[in-house]
Protein backbone atom coordinates (compact mmCIF):
# COMPACT_ATOMS: atom_id res chain seq x y z
CA UNK A 1 0.00 0.00 0.00
CA UNK A 2 1.32 3.65 -0.97
CA UNK A 3 0.81 6.07 1.14
CA UNK A 4 1.67 9.54 -0.48
CA UNK A 5 2.23 12.80 1.47
CA UNK A 6 2.77 16.01 -0.77
CA UNK A 7 4.30 19.33 -1.03
CA UNK A 8 1.15 21.55 -0.06
CA UNK A 9 0.29 23.71 -3.59
CA UNK A 10 -1.99 26.30 -2.01
CA UNK A 11 0.09 29.51 -1.40
CA UNK A 12 1.25 30.70 2.11
CA UNK A 13 0.52 26.97 3.36
CA UNK A 14 2.99 25.99 5.11
CA UNK A 15 2.09 22.87 6.84
CA UNK A 16 2.48 19.31 5.54
CA UNK A 17 -0.15 16.41 6.43
CA UNK A 18 2.70 13.62 7.87
CA UNK A 19 5.78 14.08 10.43
CA UNK A 20 8.43 12.02 10.28
CA UNK A 21 6.81 10.72 13.49
CA UNK A 22 3.27 9.82 11.87
CA UNK A 23 5.53 8.48 8.94
CA UNK A 24 6.65 5.54 11.33
CA UNK A 25 3.32 5.17 12.80
CA UNK A 26 1.93 4.36 8.86
CA UNK A 27 4.91 2.33 8.31
CA UNK A 28 4.25 0.08 11.26
CA UNK A 29 0.43 -0.02 9.84
CA UNK A 30 2.12 -1.48 6.59
CA UNK A 31 2.53 1.52 4.07
CA UNK A 32 5.06 2.00 2.36
CA UNK A 33 5.25 5.94 2.92
CA UNK A 34 6.07 8.53 0.05
CA UNK A 35 7.09 12.16 0.75
CA UNK A 36 7.37 14.76 -1.84
CA UNK A 37 10.72 16.21 -1.50
CA UNK A 38 10.52 19.15 0.50
CA UNK A 39 7.02 18.33 1.77
CA UNK A 40 7.74 19.29 5.69
CA UNK A 41 10.51 21.86 5.31
CA UNK A 42 8.23 24.81 6.39
CA UNK A 43 7.54 22.21 9.05
CA UNK A 44 10.59 21.83 10.47
CA UNK A 45 11.16 18.49 9.18
CA UNK A 46 14.15 18.13 6.32
CA UNK A 47 13.61 15.44 3.58
CA UNK A 48 16.25 13.13 6.20
CA UNK A 49 13.97 12.76 8.98
CA UNK A 50 11.35 11.08 6.70
CA UNK A 51 13.94 9.14 5.84
CA UNK A 52 15.39 8.02 8.83
CA UNK A 53 11.79 7.43 9.48
CA UNK A 54 11.56 4.70 7.02
CA UNK A 55 9.40 6.56 4.79
CA UNK A 56 10.67 7.50 0.51
CA UNK A 57 11.18 10.74 -0.87
CA UNK A 58 10.27 11.53 -4.15
CA UNK A 59 10.89 14.29 -6.49
CA UNK A 60 7.14 14.21 -7.06
CA UNK A 61 4.20 12.11 -6.34
CA UNK A 62 3.04 9.54 -8.65
CA UNK A 63 -0.73 9.79 -7.92
CA UNK A 64 -1.70 7.39 -9.99
CA UNK A 65 0.01 4.38 -8.20
CA UNK A 66 -1.10 5.54 -4.87
CA UNK A 67 -3.66 3.77 -2.57
CA UNK A 68 -3.99 6.83 -0.13
CA UNK A 69 -3.10 10.27 -0.46
CA UNK A 70 -2.83 12.40 2.89
CA UNK A 71 -3.44 16.41 2.60
CA UNK A 72 -3.80 19.48 4.18
CA UNK A 73 -5.89 21.96 2.02
CA UNK A 74 -8.69 20.59 -0.23
CA UNK A 75 -7.35 18.91 -3.58
CA UNK A 76 -7.24 20.48 -6.66
CA UNK A 77 -10.21 19.44 -9.19
CA UNK A 78 -6.96 18.26 -11.38
CA UNK A 79 -4.99 16.52 -8.49
CA UNK A 80 -8.18 14.69 -8.02
CA UNK A 81 -8.34 13.48 -11.27
CA UNK A 82 -5.34 12.08 -11.70
CA UNK A 83 -6.18 9.24 -8.45
CA UNK A 84 -7.02 5.89 -9.58
CA UNK A 85 -10.33 4.56 -8.91
CA UNK A 86 -10.78 3.32 -4.78
CA UNK A 87 -7.78 5.43 -3.70
CA UNK A 88 -8.51 7.11 -0.97
CA UNK A 89 -7.98 10.93 -0.01
CA UNK A 90 -7.93 11.86 4.05
CA UNK A 91 -7.83 15.93 4.39
CA UNK A 92 -9.57 19.37 4.81
CA UNK A 93 -12.14 19.08 1.70
CA UNK A 94 -13.98 22.40 2.15
CA UNK A 95 -16.90 20.80 0.94
CA UNK A 96 -19.44 23.37 0.59
CA UNK A 97 -17.20 25.37 -1.15
CA UNK A 98 -15.01 23.32 -3.48
CA UNK A 99 -18.06 21.97 -5.30
CA UNK A 100 -15.60 21.40 -8.39
CA UNK A 101 -12.86 18.99 -6.67
CA UNK A 102 -15.85 17.07 -4.89
CA UNK A 103 -17.71 16.51 -8.25
CA UNK A 104 -14.06 15.23 -9.85
CA UNK A 105 -13.55 12.99 -6.67
CA UNK A 106 -16.73 11.03 -7.03
CA UNK A 107 -15.97 10.98 -11.20
CA UNK A 108 -12.70 9.53 -10.40
CA UNK A 109 -14.09 7.08 -8.03
CA UNK A 110 -12.16 8.40 -5.27
CA UNK A 111 -13.00 7.57 -1.66
CA UNK A 112 -12.21 10.48 0.20
CA UNK A 113 -12.32 11.61 3.86
CA UNK A 114 -13.15 15.07 4.69
CA UNK A 115 -11.55 15.56 8.15
CA UNK A 116 -14.08 18.79 8.54
CA UNK A 117 -16.82 16.23 8.88
CA UNK A 118 -15.27 13.35 11.44
CA UNK A 119 -18.44 13.55 13.76
CA UNK A 120 -17.40 15.28 16.98
CA UNK A 121 -17.92 12.10 19.53
CA UNK A 122 -15.47 11.05 22.04
CA UNK A 123 -13.80 8.21 20.28
CA UNK A 124 -12.73 10.68 17.31
CA UNK A 125 -11.39 13.56 19.48
CA UNK A 126 -8.20 12.25 18.30
CA UNK A 127 -9.19 12.66 14.72
CA UNK A 128 -10.40 16.29 15.25
CA UNK A 129 -8.17 18.34 13.14
CA UNK A 130 -10.71 21.22 13.07
CA UNK A 131 -10.22 21.31 17.14
CA UNK A 132 -6.54 20.87 16.92
CA UNK A 133 -6.08 23.46 14.28
CA UNK A 134 -8.86 25.94 15.99
CA UNK A 135 -6.25 25.66 19.07
CA UNK A 136 -3.55 27.02 17.20
CA UNK A 137 -5.48 29.74 15.62
CA UNK A 138 -6.76 30.39 18.87
CA UNK A 139 -3.42 30.62 20.60
CA UNK A 140 -2.02 32.72 17.74
CA UNK A 141 -4.76 35.18 17.44
CA UNK A 142 -3.79 36.57 20.86
CA UNK A 143 -0.38 36.88 20.05
CA UNK A 144 -0.50 39.01 16.97
CA UNK A 145 -3.08 41.75 19.36
CA UNK A 146 -0.59 41.21 22.11
CA UNK A 147 2.04 42.23 18.66
CA UNK A 148 0.10 44.98 17.85
CA UNK A 149 -0.99 46.37 20.61
CA UNK A 150 0.93 49.85 22.05
CA UNK A 151 0.31 48.15 25.73
CA UNK A 152 1.48 45.81 28.18
CA UNK A 153 -1.38 42.63 28.39
CA UNK A 154 -0.34 42.84 32.45
CA UNK A 155 -0.48 44.23 35.25
CA UNK A 156 3.45 46.04 36.40
CA UNK A 157 3.54 48.07 39.27
CA UNK A 158 6.80 49.75 39.17
CA UNK A 159 8.71 52.35 40.71
CA UNK A 160 7.64 54.41 37.75
CA UNK A 161 4.21 53.76 38.22
CA UNK A 162 1.14 51.34 37.52
CA UNK A 163 -0.08 49.75 34.26
CA UNK A 164 -2.99 48.74 34.54
CA UNK A 165 -3.77 45.30 32.58
CA UNK A 166 -5.53 45.31 29.29
CA UNK A 167 -9.07 44.76 28.42
CA UNK A 168 -9.53 41.78 26.27
CA UNK A 169 -13.01 41.03 25.16
CA UNK A 170 -13.26 37.43 23.53
CA UNK A 171 -16.55 37.08 21.26
CA UNK A 172 -17.12 33.29 20.36
CA UNK A 173 -16.06 31.13 22.80
CA UNK A 174 -15.76 27.67 20.84
CA UNK A 175 -12.62 25.97 20.78
CA UNK A 176 -10.74 28.65 19.18
CA UNK A 177 -12.31 31.37 21.52
CA UNK A 178 -11.36 29.30 24.75
CA UNK A 179 -7.64 28.88 23.54
CA UNK A 180 -7.61 33.03 23.47
CA UNK A 181 -9.42 33.59 26.58
CA UNK A 182 -6.41 30.91 28.58
CA UNK A 183 -3.85 32.72 26.61
CA UNK A 184 -5.05 35.96 27.20
CA UNK A 185 -5.12 35.73 30.49
CA UNK A 186 -1.56 33.80 30.52
CA UNK A 187 -0.09 37.03 29.69
CA UNK A 188 -1.86 38.69 32.15
CA UNK A 189 -4.87 40.40 30.70
CA UNK A 190 -8.63 41.30 32.03
CA UNK A 191 -10.58 39.06 29.70
CA UNK A 192 -13.93 39.00 28.88
CA UNK A 193 -15.93 37.08 26.60
CA UNK A 194 -19.26 36.09 25.16
CA UNK A 195 -20.84 33.32 22.95
CA UNK A 196 -24.46 32.55 22.27
CA UNK A 197 -24.35 29.21 23.62
CA UNK A 198 -25.16 29.11 27.19
CA UNK A 199 -22.77 26.25 28.02
CA UNK A 200 -19.63 28.17 27.55
CA UNK A 201 -20.45 30.53 30.47
CA UNK A 202 -18.73 28.09 32.77
CA UNK A 203 -16.08 27.21 29.97
CA UNK A 204 -14.96 30.81 30.43
CA UNK A 205 -15.38 30.93 34.17
CA UNK A 206 -13.04 27.96 34.45
CA UNK A 207 -10.37 30.30 32.38
CA UNK A 208 -10.29 32.73 34.56
CA UNK A 209 -12.31 34.92 31.86
CA UNK A 210 -16.02 37.02 33.28
CA UNK A 211 -18.49 35.93 30.80
CA UNK A 212 -20.96 38.97 29.60
CA UNK A 213 -24.11 37.73 30.45
CA UNK A 214 -26.68 39.61 27.64
CA UNK A 215 -30.93 39.39 27.49
CA UNK A 216 -30.84 37.21 24.43
CA UNK A 217 -32.05 34.25 23.23
CA UNK A 218 -29.83 30.72 23.79
CA UNK A 219 -28.88 29.74 20.08
CA UNK A 220 -27.96 26.32 20.93
CA UNK A 221 -28.65 23.40 18.46
CA UNK A 222 -27.81 19.48 18.34
CA UNK A 223 -24.65 18.19 19.36
CA UNK A 224 -23.47 21.36 21.66
CA UNK A 225 -23.65 24.13 18.18
CA UNK A 226 -24.52 27.22 17.94
CA UNK A 227 -27.69 28.03 15.87
CA UNK A 228 -27.47 31.31 13.45
CA UNK A 229 -29.43 34.02 15.64
CA UNK A 230 -32.63 35.90 14.28
CA UNK A 231 -32.11 39.26 12.65
CA UNK A 232 -34.03 41.07 15.34
CA UNK A 233 -31.55 39.50 18.04
CA UNK A 234 -28.38 39.82 16.14
CA UNK A 235 -29.16 43.64 16.17
CA UNK A 236 -29.98 43.44 19.52
CA UNK A 237 -26.70 41.44 20.32
CA UNK A 238 -24.84 44.10 18.68
CA UNK A 239 -26.49 46.91 20.44
CA UNK A 240 -25.73 45.54 23.91
CA UNK A 241 -21.99 44.24 23.05
CA UNK A 242 -20.77 48.33 21.48
CA UNK A 243 -20.45 49.36 25.31
CA UNK A 244 -18.08 46.12 26.05
CA UNK A 245 -16.42 46.65 22.61
CA UNK A 246 -15.85 50.31 23.20
CA UNK A 247 -14.05 49.27 26.52
CA UNK A 248 -12.02 46.67 25.38
CA UNK A 249 -7.62 47.45 24.29
CA UNK A 250 -8.23 43.89 22.30
CA UNK A 251 -11.41 42.63 20.74
CA UNK A 252 -10.91 39.08 19.39
CA UNK A 253 -13.49 37.40 17.15
CA UNK A 254 -14.16 33.61 16.91
CA UNK A 255 -18.08 33.16 16.22
CA UNK A 256 -19.09 30.58 13.66
CA UNK A 257 -21.76 29.06 12.83
CA UNK A 258 -21.30 25.67 10.88
CA UNK A 259 -21.94 25.86 7.47
CA UNK A 260 -22.79 29.48 7.28
CA UNK A 261 -21.13 32.77 6.63
CA UNK A 262 -19.82 33.84 9.77
CA UNK A 263 -22.50 36.14 12.15
CA UNK A 264 -21.61 39.80 11.44
CA UNK A 265 -21.11 40.89 15.22
CA UNK A 266 -19.66 44.50 15.24
CA UNK A 267 -20.05 47.07 12.76
CA UNK A 268 -17.45 49.53 11.64
CA UNK A 269 -19.53 52.08 13.95
CA UNK A 270 -18.78 49.76 17.08
CA UNK A 271 -14.89 49.52 15.89
CA UNK A 272 -14.54 53.51 15.65
CA UNK A 273 -15.99 53.79 19.49
CA UNK A 274 -13.08 52.26 20.59
CA UNK A 275 -10.16 54.27 21.88
CA UNK A 276 -7.04 54.93 19.68
CA UNK A 277 -4.53 52.37 19.22
CA UNK A 278 -6.89 49.21 20.26
CA UNK A 279 -6.79 45.79 18.27
CA UNK A 280 -9.47 43.88 16.92
CA UNK A 281 -8.44 40.24 15.60
CA UNK A 282 -10.99 38.70 13.27
CA UNK A 283 -10.49 35.27 13.15
CA UNK A 284 -13.30 34.68 10.80
CA UNK A 285 -12.23 37.15 8.59
CA UNK A 286 -11.89 33.88 5.59
CA UNK A 287 -15.49 32.83 6.12
CA UNK A 288 -16.99 36.45 5.77
CA UNK A 289 -15.51 38.09 9.17
CA UNK A 290 -17.50 38.84 12.47
CA UNK A 291 -16.53 42.36 11.81
CA UNK A 292 -17.74 45.10 9.45
CA UNK A 293 -14.56 46.20 6.91
CA UNK A 294 -12.55 43.15 7.56
CA UNK A 295 -10.38 41.81 4.66
CA UNK A 296 -8.90 38.48 5.35
CA UNK A 297 -5.22 38.75 5.22
CA UNK A 298 -5.14 42.52 5.48
CA UNK A 299 -4.16 44.94 8.73
CA UNK A 300 -6.42 48.15 8.00
CA UNK A 301 -6.58 51.29 10.68
CA UNK A 302 -9.76 52.40 11.39
CA UNK A 303 -10.14 55.88 12.29
CA UNK A 304 -11.89 56.72 15.88
CA UNK A 305 -15.35 58.60 15.69
CA UNK A 306 -13.60 61.29 17.61
CA UNK A 307 -10.64 61.19 15.10
CA UNK A 308 -7.84 61.12 17.54
CA UNK A 309 -6.57 57.87 16.01
CA UNK A 310 -6.98 54.76 14.84
CA UNK A 311 -7.72 51.10 15.64
CA UNK A 312 -6.20 48.47 14.15
CA UNK A 313 -8.48 45.69 12.48
CA UNK A 314 -6.72 42.77 11.36
CA UNK A 315 -8.13 39.88 9.21
CA UNK A 316 -6.32 36.97 10.24
CA UNK A 317 -5.36 34.64 7.52
CA UNK A 318 -4.07 31.13 7.86
CA UNK A 319 -3.27 31.51 11.32
CA UNK A 320 -2.38 27.52 11.66
CA UNK A 321 -0.29 27.52 9.02
CA UNK A 322 2.03 30.40 10.57
CA UNK A 323 2.98 28.14 13.06
CA UNK A 324 3.41 24.86 10.96
CA UNK A 325 5.73 22.99 13.12
CA UNK A 326 3.09 22.71 15.82
CA UNK A 327 -0.29 22.87 13.83
CA UNK A 328 1.31 20.23 11.48
CA UNK A 329 2.58 17.81 14.85
CA UNK A 330 -1.21 17.95 15.56
CA UNK A 331 -2.71 17.79 12.14
CA UNK A 332 -0.41 14.92 11.29
CA UNK A 333 -1.56 12.66 14.35
CA UNK A 334 -5.28 13.63 13.54
CA UNK A 335 -4.96 12.04 9.58
CA UNK A 336 -2.92 9.23 10.60
CA UNK A 337 -5.59 8.13 13.79
CA UNK A 338 -7.97 8.35 11.00
CA UNK A 339 -5.80 6.32 8.27
CA UNK A 340 -5.38 3.83 11.20
CA UNK A 341 -9.20 3.07 11.46
CA UNK A 342 -9.20 2.16 7.69
CA UNK A 343 -6.82 -0.11 7.86
CA UNK A 344 -7.79 -3.70 8.84
CA UNK A 345 -5.23 -6.60 8.84
CA UNK A 346 -2.86 -4.54 6.87
CA UNK A 347 -5.14 -3.35 4.41
CA UNK A 348 -7.15 -0.48 3.33
CA UNK A 349 -10.26 -1.64 4.70
CA UNK A 350 -13.58 1.09 5.34
CA UNK A 351 -15.46 -0.31 7.68
CA UNK A 352 -18.40 2.04 6.56
CA UNK A 353 -20.75 0.23 9.38
CA UNK A 354 -18.30 2.62 11.67
CA UNK A 355 -20.18 5.76 12.32
CA UNK A 356 -16.48 7.62 12.52
CA UNK A 357 -15.51 6.33 9.23
CA UNK A 358 -19.23 6.59 7.31
CA UNK A 359 -19.70 10.39 9.10
CA UNK A 360 -16.56 11.44 7.44
CA UNK A 361 -16.79 9.93 4.10
CA UNK A 362 -17.21 12.90 1.51
CA UNK A 363 -17.32 10.49 -1.63
CA UNK A 364 -16.76 6.97 -2.60
CA UNK A 365 -18.16 4.39 -5.34
CA UNK A 366 -18.34 7.43 -7.93
CA UNK A 367 -21.17 8.77 -5.37
CA UNK A 368 -21.17 12.15 -3.19
CA UNK A 369 -22.01 9.94 0.58
CA UNK A 370 -22.54 13.60 2.62
CA UNK A 371 -25.75 14.81 1.83
CA UNK A 372 -25.70 18.44 2.39
CA UNK A 373 -22.63 18.67 -0.34
CA UNK A 374 -24.96 16.35 -2.94
CA UNK A 375 -27.73 18.85 -2.07
CA UNK A 376 -25.45 21.65 -2.92
CA UNK A 377 -24.24 20.40 -5.63
CA UNK A 378 -27.77 19.52 -6.84
CA UNK A 379 -28.62 22.69 -6.98
CA UNK A 380 -25.19 23.95 -8.80
CA UNK A 381 -26.01 21.74 -11.48
CA UNK A 382 -29.53 22.58 -11.70
CA UNK A 383 -28.66 26.38 -12.14
CA UNK A 384 -26.17 25.72 -14.90
CA UNK A 385 -28.84 23.19 -16.38
CA UNK A 386 -26.65 20.30 -16.49
CA UNK A 387 -29.00 18.55 -13.77
CA UNK A 388 -29.28 14.91 -14.65
CA UNK A 389 -29.01 12.12 -12.47
CA UNK A 390 -29.12 11.87 -8.51
CA UNK A 391 -25.97 12.19 -6.11
CA UNK A 392 -26.12 9.18 -4.63
P1 LIG B 1 -17.38 27.03 15.82
O1 LIG B 1 -16.01 27.28 15.28
O2 LIG B 1 -18.44 26.50 14.92
O3 LIG B 1 -17.93 28.41 16.47
C1 LIG B 1 -17.16 29.14 17.40
C2 LIG B 1 -18.07 29.70 18.48
O4 LIG B 1 -18.86 30.78 17.98
C3 LIG B 1 -19.05 28.70 19.06
O5 LIG B 1 -18.81 28.57 20.46
C4 LIG B 1 -20.41 29.34 18.79
O6 LIG B 1 -21.36 29.10 19.82
C5 LIG B 1 -20.04 30.80 18.72
N1 LIG B 1 -21.05 31.68 18.08
C6 LIG B 1 -21.80 31.46 16.96
N2 LIG B 1 -22.60 32.52 16.72
C7 LIG B 1 -22.34 33.44 17.69
C8 LIG B 1 -22.85 34.73 17.99
N3 LIG B 1 -23.80 35.33 17.24
N4 LIG B 1 -22.37 35.37 19.09
C9 LIG B 1 -21.42 34.81 19.88
N5 LIG B 1 -20.89 33.59 19.64
C10 LIG B 1 -21.36 32.92 18.56
O7 LIG B 1 -17.33 26.12 17.10
P2 LIG B 1 -16.24 25.09 17.59
O8 LIG B 1 -15.13 25.81 18.23
O9 LIG B 1 -15.89 24.20 16.46
O10 LIG B 1 -17.00 24.24 18.70
C11 LIG B 1 -18.30 24.52 19.15
C12 LIG B 1 -18.70 23.46 20.18
O11 LIG B 1 -18.62 22.16 19.58
C13 LIG B 1 -17.79 23.33 21.38
O12 LIG B 1 -17.90 24.28 22.33
C14 LIG B 1 -18.24 21.96 21.88
O13 LIG B 1 -19.44 22.03 22.56
C15 LIG B 1 -18.39 21.21 20.59
N6 LIG B 1 -17.20 20.39 20.34
C16 LIG B 1 -17.22 19.08 20.71
C17 LIG B 1 -16.12 18.26 20.54
C18 LIG B 1 -16.17 16.81 20.90
O14 LIG B 1 -15.31 16.08 20.52
N7 LIG B 1 -17.11 16.37 21.62
C19 LIG B 1 -14.88 18.78 19.96
C20 LIG B 1 -14.94 20.19 19.61
C21 LIG B 1 -16.07 20.94 19.80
Amino acid sequence: MQLGIPRERRDGERRVAGTPDTARQLTGLGFEVLVEAGAGEAAGHPDRDYEQAGARIVPDLDLADLDLLAHVRPLEPGTARLLKPGAITVGFASPSSELATVRALADAGVTSFALELVPRISRAQSMDALSSQALVAGYRCVLEAAIRLPRFFPLYMTAAGTVPPARVLVLGAGVAGLQAIGTAKRLGARVFANDIRPASADEVASLGGTFIRLDLETAEAAGGYARQLSSDAGTRQRQLLAPHVADADVLITTAAVPGRRAPLLVTLDMVQGMRPGSVVVDLAAESGGNVEGVVAGQDTAVATADGSGHVQLVGLKDPASAMAADSSRLYAKNVANLVALLVRDGALAPDFGDEVVAGACLTSGGAVRHQPTADLLGTARQETGNGQEGER
